[in-house]
């Protein structure tokens, strides 16, 4: 019975060769609709940063939001690709946070500031790069009109509103008068912006964790729609892959969206990234239970209510690590862990297989015939932590380019998001 649920299981999350083929076609094509200002899935953000030259120097303040925890970072950027983290620090945006007020919300965040500031006696003049990892429409380095929020995020009265604007309104009404915003990033441009600094061959900025998206340097005269001034021949675009929705979905895909706060919305980042891996495995689970192909009862209210399954418990089963006992639940069959952990293995294997897909859309979008090297910067604790996540990506690359697979290069960018705003803040003194 279970091996006969499980193969069906399988087969429907199956991503092959031809999945792949046919999503990097359809792929570039919305690429290009967005580039172009058409009706795409792929929004295609002008960023107002090109690629970093690697001699920025100073010292700046950067604030990454984007995730379960804000970081702050007072980084050194010392030139010649070096980096000095001088100090850093992770604050936990609970539910309670990320569904209040605008005005309530943004204190937080200076509140958060101050104390760090404090910290390390930090009360110097200060610009401060803001890496927002969210869709925003931005109209110059330090302006961007939040689209709509993603990964569960609900704060109210900042869809619409400019978030430079109500950040800096916070830092005012917070007394934080030695800092000033200079830039405005998504956390991919950022990834980027940091593995460039280090390494001229990056390319590519890529997010794998809570969310996903993929950034890219787009020639300016690709970018169609773009009509402000600008003063290279590059721009990072942000792409905002996890929009993606030409993509075959399954039956738990299809429920998952429709419960969720964004319906419609992300669809590819809801069949690849963190917020929601643990999600797609516990429907799965939920309806082997129905089935009584799970022994243990202790499980099915831990299967029943949704999102109780994190991908980071996936995660830890994928590395055969008890979570139950460790969380007090006994009594839990060793069969049911292997059915769970199979399961999990199902559904980071297809995350894994859709995002080299992606990757290689973006890159064959950029170098047809792959002719060069590329280095592509990936942080998100999916790529960085779940077992066997890479090497399910590398499978991928090498089924869609057995000849040419060994001229990508997946690199981890720690911190890539944050840095590469102190970054993008250092260029805007420097051109
Ligand atoms: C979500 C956001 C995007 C961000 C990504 C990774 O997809 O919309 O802006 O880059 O998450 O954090």
């Amino acid at each position: 019975m279970i091996d006969g649920f499980l193969k069906e299981i399988a087969n429907m999350f199956d991503f092959t060769r031809k999945d792949a083929c046919e999503m990097m076609r359809s792929f570039q094509i919305e690429m290009e609709n967005g580039l172009k200002g058409r009706k795409s899935s792929l929004k295609m953000l002008p960023s107002f940063v090109r690629r970093p030259k690697g001699n920025e120097k100073g010292d700046f303040l950067a604030i990454d939001l984007g995730g379960t925890n804000m970081r702050i970072l007072a980084i050194r950027l010392l030139g010649q690709g070096k980096i000095e983290t001088i100090g850093m620090r992770r604050f936990s945006l609970g539910k309670e946070i990320i569904s209040k007020t605008e005005d309530v919300f943004f204190d937080f965040i200076a509140d958060c500031v101050s104390a760090f500031l404090n910290e390390h006696k930090l009360d110097v003049f200060l610009e401060v790069g803001f890496t927002f990892s969210f869709p925003v429409i931005q109209t110059s380095i330090l302006s961007g009109v939040l689209v709509s929020w993603t990964k569960g995020f609900a704060v109210k009265g900042v869809e619409g509103h400019d978030v430079v604007t109500l950040l800096d309104k916070a830092f005012k009404r917070k007394g934080l008068e030695n800092l000033k915003l200079v830039a405005l990033a998504n956390d991919t441009v950022g990834t980027l912006v940091t593995q460039s600094y280090i390494n001229p061959l990056c390319d590519m900025g890529v997010i794998l964790g809570t969310g996903t998206n993929a950034a890219y340097p787009e020639r300016l005269e690709s970018i169609t729609k773009f009509k402000g001034m600008w003063y290279s021949e590059e721009m990072i675009i942000n792409i905002e892959w996890g929009g993606f929705d030409k993509i075959k979905m399954t039956k738990y895909d299809e429920q998952l969206d429709k419960d969720s706060e964004n319906p419609g919305g992300q669809r590819m980042e809801k069949m690849v990234s963190g917020r929601y891996l643990g999600e797609i495995a516990r429907r799965i689970m939920k309806e082997a239970f129905e089935k009584g192909l799970l022994g243990s009862k202790e499980l099915k209210d831990i299967f029943l209510k949704p999102y109780s399954l994190t991908t980071e418990q996936l995660s830890l089963i994928a590395s055969d690590k008890n979570i139950f006992n460790d969380s007090g639940i006994e009594g839990i069959s060793d069969k049911d862990i292997r059915l769970l952990k199979e399961i999990g293995q199902i559904v980071s294997k297809r995350a894994a297989r859709i995002a080299s897909a992606a990757i290689a859309a973006v890159l064959t979008h950029m170098d047809k015939e792959l002719k060069l090297e590329h280095v592509i910067a990936i942080d998100g604790s999916l790529f960085e932590k779940y077992k066997g996540f890479k090497e399910n990506m590398d499978t991928m690359m090498k089924e869609i380019f057995p000849n040419q697979a060994d001229k990508i290069h997946l690199s981890l960018t720690h911190d890539g998001s944050g840095i590469g705003a102190a970054i993008i803040a250092a260029s805007l003194s420097s051109h």
